[in-house]
This record gives C-alpha cells, structure tokens and sequence, in this order.
C-alpha cells in the first residue's frame, strides 16, 4: 500500500518535473511533445507562442513581396480597389501601395517573426473583400483557431438577437427542455453586435457586410452539403486568446475555450524551435508540392461511382429519396455529393424548390440531370413557381451556370461578357502565347496537365473568346485593346464561345453536341432567387444572368439586425478566378517559347528577376487544391450588359427585391424558408421595413449607379482594425473608417468560405470554386436568429 502510494507520488513528482523541463522548452518544442496520437487540438497560446518564434526570413520575404507585386498585376479590379465607386462599402485598399508598405517596413526591421510579417500580407489581401483574391502563406496555414463546444460545461437566456446554436433545440420546442434559452448579449464583455460586425469584418472575405455576417452563424445548407462546421465564429484563422465568454440576458456566462486546430498532414513530431518549425513548414520547394499533389490527386476515390449519362427532360417519381440533413425534408432527386437537389413544398402545392448549395460538382452531367428531373418532374405535377435556393452558394464550375440557365431559359443567350485588365505582362504573355499558339500546345504538353487549357487560354490566345458580338477576334491587338476608362485600361469585352465550352469542357444545353430538347418550364416572374449573401463568383454569374437578362426576382435572408434591404450576392462578381501557380506556369512557358528577340524584349521590360520572385511567392504559398498553392487573383471582370463605364459587377450595389429574417423554426426547417420565401413573393409580400424597391433591386429598376442606403455603412460600432491596423492606414485605405477596438487586431481570418480550393476545383472545366474548408471537430457554432415581427 504504502509502496504503491510513493510510487505514485514519485510518479506525480517525475511528471511535475517533466512538466516544468517542458516550459523551460521552446514553444514549438513543446507543442512537438503534444503532437502524440496524431492530435490536432492544441493549447491556443502555445501554438501562437510557437509561430511567433519563427525567426524572420528578411531575404526571402523581400523576393516574396516583389514576387506578389507581379501577381497582382494580374487582379482584374486593382484599379477600382484602389479607388472604389459608390457601389462599395468596405473601404478601399491600394494593393501596391500596401506592398511597398510592406517592404518598407521589412527593411526597417519593423517584423521580428516570420508568422506576423505573413500574417500580414494575408490580412492586406483579405482586405480588398474578394474571395477570389486570396494568398495563404505557409506559416498560416498550419493552425487555425476554433472555440471548441463542450457540452460538459456548465450553462447558466424575449425577443432576442443571437443565440448559440446549441439552444436551437429548445427554441424550437420550447417545452421539452428544462429552461428557456436566453440570447447573448456580451461577448468578451464588449456588446455583442459590436463585437460580431467587428468579427464579421475582420474574418469574412465577401465584399457585402451582411454576407460577412451570416457567415459568422451556423449555415445549414453549409453543414448539409459539407458536413462539418465552418462558420468563422466557430473557427478563425487568428488567434483568438485562450476563451471567449459569452454573457447571457439571463445574467449566465459561458466560457468558451478556444484552441488551436492543426491543420497540416505532416507531422508535429521532432521539432525542436521556431527554426526547425520553419524548416518543416515553411519555404516549400513547389515542385515537391506538385508531385505530392499529383500523388494525392490520384487517390481520390469517388469518380467512378457517379453517373455521366444524360438523361432527357423527363418526370421521375415524387416519393423523394434520403434527405442530405435531418433539417431537410425528402427531395425529390438529389445529386450523389449534394450540390444540387429539388424538393416539392408541402405547404404550398404550386411550389418546386431548386436548392444548389454548390457548382463544384463532382459530376458535371449528374448535376445538369438532377436539374433537367427536377424541372421535368414540376412541370408534370403543375408546380408552376420555382424557389432557386442558393444559399451557401460560393461558386465553382462556371459553365453550370451557363447550363442551368439554358435549362431553364433554353431560347435565352447567356450573356457573360467581361475583360480582363490590360497590363503590360498580359500584353506580352499573350501576344507571343498567340503568335506561337502551336508550338506552345505541342511543346508543352505539360501545360495541359497542370490545368492550362481552353478556358485558361482564352485570356492569352485571341482565337479562342469571341467579341461582346460573338464574333472572332481578328488579332491579339484587336482582343487587347486596350480600352480605357476612368480607372484605367481594359481588354475588350469578350464571351466565351459556348460551342467550343460545351465541345469540350462542359456541357451547356443546345451547343455542340448536347442537343437534348427541353421546353422551357417557368416564367421568368414565376421564379424566385433566394440568396444569404454568401453567392459568389459562379454563382453570381448565374444570378446576373436571372436578374439582369430575366428580370427574376431574388429574396435573401438573415444579415445584420437592422431594417432595410440587403445585397443577395454579397460575395465577388468576377467571372474567372485564377490561381498564380497557373498563370506562373503560362508566363514561364511563353517565356520559353518566344523567340529570342521576344525575350529579350521581356527582359528589358521586366527584367531578370521576375521569374525567379514569382516562385519564391509561390513557395511562400500554402499547398492545395488542384490550384497547387493557395493562391490566386480575381482575373477577369463580369459587366453588365449595356454599361458603357464596364464597371466590374462586384462594384456596383445590387439590393436584393425583399428580405426576411431567420426564425428558429427556420434552422430545424429548411421548407419553413423556402416557403417564407414563397410568401415573401407570392403570398402576403411582406418583408423586412425598407427592404423592398431599392433603386438597385430588379424591381427597383436595377440602377447601376444606384448607392448603397445608408444602413448598408452601419457597422454598430463595430467599424475598426478591418485591415491591417493603424500603421497601414494612412498609406491604404482611400475611405476613413473609424476605428474600434473589438476583436483586436489578431483576430482577422478564419478559412474563409471564399478560398479558391477544394477538391474539384479545376481551371480546365472553368472552375470558379470558393469551396469551404473541411474541419472534423465540433466547434461552438452561433444562430442568427431574430424573431421579428
Ligand atoms: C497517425 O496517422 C497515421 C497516418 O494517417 C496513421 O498511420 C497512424 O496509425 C496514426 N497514429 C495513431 C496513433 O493514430
Ligand atoms: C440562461 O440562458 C442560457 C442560454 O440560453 C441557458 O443555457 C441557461 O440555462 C439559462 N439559465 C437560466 C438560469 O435560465
Ligand atoms: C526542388 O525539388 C526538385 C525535385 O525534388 C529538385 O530537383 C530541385 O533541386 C529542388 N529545388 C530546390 C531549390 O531545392
Ligand atoms: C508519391 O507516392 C509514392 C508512392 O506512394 C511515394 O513513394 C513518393 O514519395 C510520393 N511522392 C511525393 C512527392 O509525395
Ligand atoms: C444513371 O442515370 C440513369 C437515369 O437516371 C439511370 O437509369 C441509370 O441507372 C443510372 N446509372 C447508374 C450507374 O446509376
Ligand atoms: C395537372 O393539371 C392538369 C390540368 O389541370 C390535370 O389534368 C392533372 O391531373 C394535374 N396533375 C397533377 C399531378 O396534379
Ligand atoms: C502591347 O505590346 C505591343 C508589342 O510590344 C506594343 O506595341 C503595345 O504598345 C503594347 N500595348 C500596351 C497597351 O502596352
Ligand atoms: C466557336 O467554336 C466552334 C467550335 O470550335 C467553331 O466551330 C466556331 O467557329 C466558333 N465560333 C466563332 C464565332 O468563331
Ligand atoms: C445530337 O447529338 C448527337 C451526338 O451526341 C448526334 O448524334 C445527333 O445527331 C444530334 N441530334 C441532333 C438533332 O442534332
Ligand atoms: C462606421 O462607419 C460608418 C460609415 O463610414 C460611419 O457612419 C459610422 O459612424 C462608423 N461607426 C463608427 C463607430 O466608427
Ligand atoms: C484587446 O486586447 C487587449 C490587449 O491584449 C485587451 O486588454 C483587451 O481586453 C482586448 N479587447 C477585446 C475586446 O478583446
Ligand atoms: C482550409 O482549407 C483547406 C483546404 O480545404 C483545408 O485543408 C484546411 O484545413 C482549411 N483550414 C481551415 C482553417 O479551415
């Protein structure tokens, strides 16, 4: 007995030792010594203790920077950034000019880690509020910050504002639980809706504050197609202190704890300091990444259970098959990832529901299917209004867009016209790409591989787009122009031609070969867009083309608690993302090919160094996706049809024609939304005070020039540290913002749902993806709910 309890006590002695021998250890030492059984949820403090030891690379972050500058050459709307229309609401950001703040500050050893300089080049980039613009250094991708449920702690809730999702439950039924949910009203001891816009800046991508704001809460057709939690409140990419406390109305507090999620598939084992963290982490050789990748891409399994034969337009059963979320009723047909499905109201019997959640398909000709059935199968059972139910929608496969419009609309021409910004490197890239067109294809079959191809090209060999008119281009002079306009020079406006697309790539109802019949099933009055704000990029074209060509009329709901309309599309308008990888591939591969009197005419223009500072920013990168590094600029604009000052669409504020506000029953019930947003358009029309006939909304009138009202600005004081801090400011930001001490300024970030990855991203079928991240934890997530009226 007595021996056993020594031993014990010895052991407790041993561990105590062993315990402070630990602290005496460097941070990232420590965390090593943690990093058994493949954990992945760390102490906050000792993983953000442990990537600020990293020691400053000064050298190479100074290519790095210079590196960067030549990507953003590329960005479509760097010009508008810089000095933004009315249409904008966060402030304006001039990009260049926040490089060589950076630099300057590099050089003035203002940095003393290597984790806050590439923080801050994330936080720069993320201020311009464009999910297709996005860098990810190394070092910022290793860890993110999640505040962790946990059921064990102890709880201690009229007409309220936000709730944590874990009282949806007993909001819903009030009397089956034992105590009446009370919504929060402080957290961090700061007023909640202070510290949630503050949050919602700080965090979001989107270009729209609501749409940042919804994207703090739980999303329930998020979790349906992903399966796993991604609100930023539930997960950032910054660090986020130790806890977070939530104060309730009923005077109860929660701590929440936040800890650090480990986001690499290497290994933690083995380091030793910041150094060697560095070493394992950072300053990747990108052509080992390409190789891992391509090893990783070749294992995905789920290609060959799908089903890639179309169907015609014909009814299927109405029985409805297993829903994708207990939230869900049955669908009527659903695809096998769940990017798309269709649903018949109960409640209203002329009711069909289009839900796509997401154009990544797994399955382009599933996809296009499950439309074409769901379509077919309303007609036959006399639905004859359609909800297009597009919430959590970031985008992906552009030409989906395309199809289902043709789907829908098959005498309509999808319009889609854009241009590209006229800069002196596109000029050269694809001046000599098109006058060396077959050598490059033959030459470089490599191209083809790394996703360089039809659509990719379409932005550097002048034969493959057509004019605004669908007619060839005559030259490379006659594609780039350039044209100018008050922010600068642009390509020509350009289409893709949809025959060669569907041909080739994906394809689009009646070109080329998919020569299906259908009728169309839906009058354009008969349909309804319902947005979160969330839509973006392929799902913005797709709503431009219902709104702007169809006059269809959009809903969205949720936003931040106040009256007035909201942007249904809150998320970036661009119509081509494109990684920098590809665009590095493309520059060096003309670089090669052109004659010699054009690269030494290259040399002279951008000289030597280009090349060799686009591949240590492509290092600096963090790997992913089938883009190989993530990294990627907004590379082509989207323009409305007929505006002669071709303002990229993202830049323009677009009012959705009504709003309404979540209810709990809404989170337990997706037909509760569908059918509100049926209501909303058909029924009694009510919406949100203010939130109808904004001169920018379809029924409005949809003016283009029309501004934001004035709530549009209204932050709750939640204004400040949006970008990357005071020192930034005077140099960066072209609107004064105030400023605000919520969130603090390490709190930015979060994997935002605007990352151009996921697994079926791919530039060759014209991808537009902004694929949430995939995170296997339960985090505390946050309902956004407002029981108004
Ligand atoms: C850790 O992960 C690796 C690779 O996934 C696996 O082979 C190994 O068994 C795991 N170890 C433990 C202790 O779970
Ligand atoms: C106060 O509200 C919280 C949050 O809804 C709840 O968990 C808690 O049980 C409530 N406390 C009391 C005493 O009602
Ligand atoms: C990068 O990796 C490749 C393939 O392993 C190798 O050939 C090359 O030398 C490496 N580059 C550097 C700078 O280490
Ligand atoms: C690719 O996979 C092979 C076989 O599994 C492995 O030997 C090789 O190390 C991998 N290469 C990379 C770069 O991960
Ligand atoms: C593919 O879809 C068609 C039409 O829905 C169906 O008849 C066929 O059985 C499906 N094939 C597979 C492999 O699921
Ligand atoms: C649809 O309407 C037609 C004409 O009114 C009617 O004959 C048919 O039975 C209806 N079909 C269903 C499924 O309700
Ligand atoms: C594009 O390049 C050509 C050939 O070098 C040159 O003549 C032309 O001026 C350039 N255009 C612009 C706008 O720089
Ligand atoms: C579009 O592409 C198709 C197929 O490649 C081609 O036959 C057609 O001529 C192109 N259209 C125009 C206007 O060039
Ligand atoms: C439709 O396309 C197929 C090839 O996919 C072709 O065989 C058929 O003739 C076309 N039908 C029409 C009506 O053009
Ligand atoms: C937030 O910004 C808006 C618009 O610039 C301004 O009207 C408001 O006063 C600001 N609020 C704070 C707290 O700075
Ligand atoms: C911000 O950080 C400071 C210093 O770390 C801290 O005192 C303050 O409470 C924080 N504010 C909020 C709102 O978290
Ligand atoms: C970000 O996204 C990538 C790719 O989907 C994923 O591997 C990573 O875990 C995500 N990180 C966070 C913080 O969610």
């Amino acid at each position: 007995m007595l021996l056993r309890a020594t031993l014990v006590a010895l052991a407790a002695i041993v561990d105590l030792v062993h315990a402070q021998d630990e602290s005496n250890q460097p941070p990232c030492s420590q965390l090593s010594a943690l990093s058994t059984n493949n954990a992945t949820i760390f102490p906050a403090d000792l993983a953000y203790s442990c990537l600020r030891s990293v020691p400053l690379a000064k050298e190479g972050d100074l290519v790095q920077l210079s590196g960067l500058r030549t990507f953003l050459e590329f960005q479509s709307d760097l010009t508008y950034l810089e000095d933004p229309t009315i249409g904008r609401i966060y402030p304006g950001v001039d990009l260049l000019a926040g490089l060589d703040k950076l630099t300057s500050l590099l050089e003035d050893d203002f940095y003393d880690n290597e984790y806050s300089f590439q923080l801050d080049i994330f936080k720069l980039l993320s201020s311009a509020y464009d999910g297709h613009l996005l860098y990810i250094p190394d070092i910022v991708d290793v860890f993110a910050f999640g505040r962790l449920l946990n059921e064990d702690l102890d709880d201690q809730g009229d007409t309220p504002d936000v709730y944590a999702y874990s009282d949806e439950a007993a909001l819903t039924n009030p009397g089956d639980f034992g105590y009446s949910p009370s919504p929060i009203i402080q957290i961090n001891g700061e007023d909640v809706l202070t510290w949630l816009n503050s949050y919602a800046s700080q965090n979001g991508r989107s270009q729209d504050p609501d749409a940042n704001y919804n994207q703090v809460f739980v999303s329930v057709p998020a979790l349906a197609f992903q399966g796993t939690e991604t609100s930023y409140f539930a997960l950032s990419r910054f660090y986020q202190g130790e806890n977070t406390v939530l104060t309730f109305a009923n005077e109860s507090t929660r701590d929440v704890m936040t800890r650090a999620h480990y986001l690499s598939d290497k290994s933690l084992e083995g380091l030793t300091d910041g150094a060697s963290f560095f070493d394992r982490f950072c300053n990747n050789n990108l052509t080992e990444t390409i190789l891992a990748q391509a090893n990783s891409s070749g294992t995905t399994p789920s290609q060959t259970t799908l089903n890639d034969t179309a169907v015609p337009y014909e009814p299927v059963s109405t029985e409805g098959v297993a829903s994708p979320h207990p939230a869900y009723p049955r669908p009527i047909v659903i695809s096998e990832d769940k990017s798309v499905a269709g649903y018949f109201s109960n409640a209203n019997p002329d009711l069909a529901i289009l839900a796509v959640t997401s154009f990544s398909s797994l399955s382009l000709i599933e996809f296009e299917n499950v439309v074409r059935q769901l379509l077919a199968t309303a007609s036959e059972n006399n639905r004859t209004k359609l909800v297009i139910d597009l919430r959590g929608n970031g985008g992906g496969t552009i030409f989906l867009a395309y199809d289902i419009f043709r789907q829908l609309f098959p005498t309509e021409t999808p319009y889609g016209a854009g241009n590209y910004r006229a800069g002196e490197l596109h000029n050269f890239t694809g001046r000599v790409a098109s006058e060396n067109i077959e050598q490059l294809r033959s030459a470089y079959p490599e191209l083809v591989n790394a996703g360089v191809d039809g659509v990719v090209l379409n932005s550097f060999n002048y034969r493959e787009p057509l004019t605004e008119n669908n007619e060839q281009f005559t030259s490379w002079e006659d594609f780039f122009g350039p044209q100018q306009n008050d922010r600068g020079e642009f390509t020509s406006l350009n289409r893709f031609n949809l025959t060669d697309i569907s041909a080739t790539t994906v394809p689009i109802l009646g070109y080329a070969e998919d020569n299906i019949t259908q009728p169309q099933t839906f009058s354009p009055e008969d349909i309804v867009l319902l947005h979160d704000g969330n839509c973006a990029s392929t799902c913005a074209i797709f709503s431009e083309f219902m709104t702007s060509q169809m006059s269809t009329r959009s809903v969205v709901v949720g936003g931040r608690p106040q009256t007035g309309p909201m942007q249904g599309v809150g998320g970036v308008k661009g119509s081509q993302v494109q990684g920098m990888f590809i665009l590095s591939t493309i520059v060096t591969a003309v670089l090669a090919a052109a004659p010699l009197p054009d690269q030494l005419d290259f040399i002279t223009k951008f000289g030597t160094d280009l090349v060799s500072a686009t591949q240590q920013a492509l290092n600096r990168a963090s790997a992913g996706g089938s883009l190989i590094v993530k990294a990627s600029v907004n590379f082509r604009n989207n323009i409305r049809q007929g505006d002669e000052s071709e303002t990229p669409l993202q830049h323009i504020y677009e009012a959705a024609d009504c709003r309404f506000f979540y209810t709990p029953k809404m989170y337990a019930d997706q037909a509760a939304v569908w059918d509100q947003a049926y209501d909303s358009t058909w029924g009694s029309m009510e919406c949100v005070e203010g939130s109808t006939e904004h001169p920018s909304s379809v029924t409005g009138g949809s003016d283009i020039t029309a501004e934001p009202p004035e709530m549009a600005r209204n932050f709750f004081g939640g204004n400040g540290s949006i970008v990357l801090g005071a020192e930034f400011d005077s140099v960066l930001r072209n609107t004064s913002s105030g400023s605000s001490s919520s969130g603090n300024s390490t709190t930015p970030g979060g994997n935002s749902t605007a990352e151009s990855n996921g697994d079926s991203e791919d530039s060759k079928s014209g991808t537009n993806a902004l694929v949430a991240p995939s995170i296997r934890a339960s985090f505390l997530a946050l309902s956004g709910i407002l029981l108004f009226l």
